[in-house]
């Protein structure tokens, strides 16, 4: 059975203290509406995971992750994090490639297949994000450029590893513009995906890949979306700053 998730991307959003209190309010909704099977994620600015990650420790299905990493184990690189410095703060996940940095950072395959390996090689699960912006998408070279995507930064992954990998697939277009994809759009993407992944690998393996939707997902529009046959949950952005949202959609499966 596939892990369903719902991951939290707080991006550069919530001090120190306000981090906290959301993590708290989010603990306490979700235990009142005893939300047990679905794995919440909080992937939070760097500053919050420790203190994060000692809040969720005794509550199996919730879990901590940042947003980034490098893939050098330490070095002269002011600024960055790596992966060991992540996992001793207590943090499980990682996510890679958002399109944020793909566009603001000018991340590049070369590098999100580094970080990927680094992540796995320390035991922290990399949310791998792929998706088209919208000038892609008008084009209708979408599935070619999700296919490559999925294909240069994991495919020199083996069959153990892959298993170890959360997939998003995040239309760029979607993403924080209030405009979601179509349930048919997002099963056709995932269902992509898992043949892309079960043609490289095999059958099993591709079914035992947990795929999350994100873009402008929110609890008007979850239902829809997690009731796909190949959607998994939701990589969220807007909609995790906000306790009854995030737990809302936590609670759409
Ligand atoms: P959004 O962001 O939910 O605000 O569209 C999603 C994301 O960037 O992961």
């Amino acid at each position: 059975m596939r892990k369903k998730i719902i991951a939290g991307n707080w991006k550069m959003h919530k001090t120190y203290k306000e981090g906290i209190a959301l993590v708290e309010d989010c603990i306490k909704l979700a235990e009142k509406e005893k939300i047990k099977e679905v794995e919440i994620i909080f992937c939070t600015p760097f500053i919050h995971l420790r203190k994060i990650s000692k809040l969720t420790d005794n509550i199996k299905h919730i879990n901590t992750g940042a947003q980034n990493c490098h893939w050098e184990e330490q070095g002269a690189f002011t600024g960055e994090i790596s992966c060991s410095m992540i996992k001793s703060c207590g943090a499980a996940y990682v996510i890679l490639g958002h399109s944020e940095r793909r566009q603001y950072f000018n991340e590049t395959h070369e590098q999100l297949t580094k970080k990927v390996t680094a992540a796995l090689k320390h035991d922290l699960t990399p949310i791998f994000c792929c998706g088209e912006p919208l000038e892609i998408r008008e084009a209708n070279t979408h599935i070619e450029l999700i296919g490559k995507q999925i294909r240069e930064s994991l495919f020199h992954l083996d069959k153990e590893m892959i298993t170890k990998v959360v997939i998003a697939y995040e239309p760029v277009w979607a993403i924080g513009t209030g405009k979601t994809a179509t349930t048919e759009q997002a099963q056709e993407m995932h269902a992509f995906i898992r043949k892309t992944l079960a043609h490289h690998y095999d059958f099993e393996t591709a079914e035992s890949i947990s795929i999350l939707y994100g873009g402008s997902c929110k609890p008007s529009n979850a239902k829809e979306l997690f009731s796909q046959p190949d959607v998994d949950g939701g990589l969220i952005g807007g909609a995790a700053l906000q306790v009854e949202d995030f737990i809302a959609l936590a609670n759409s499966f």
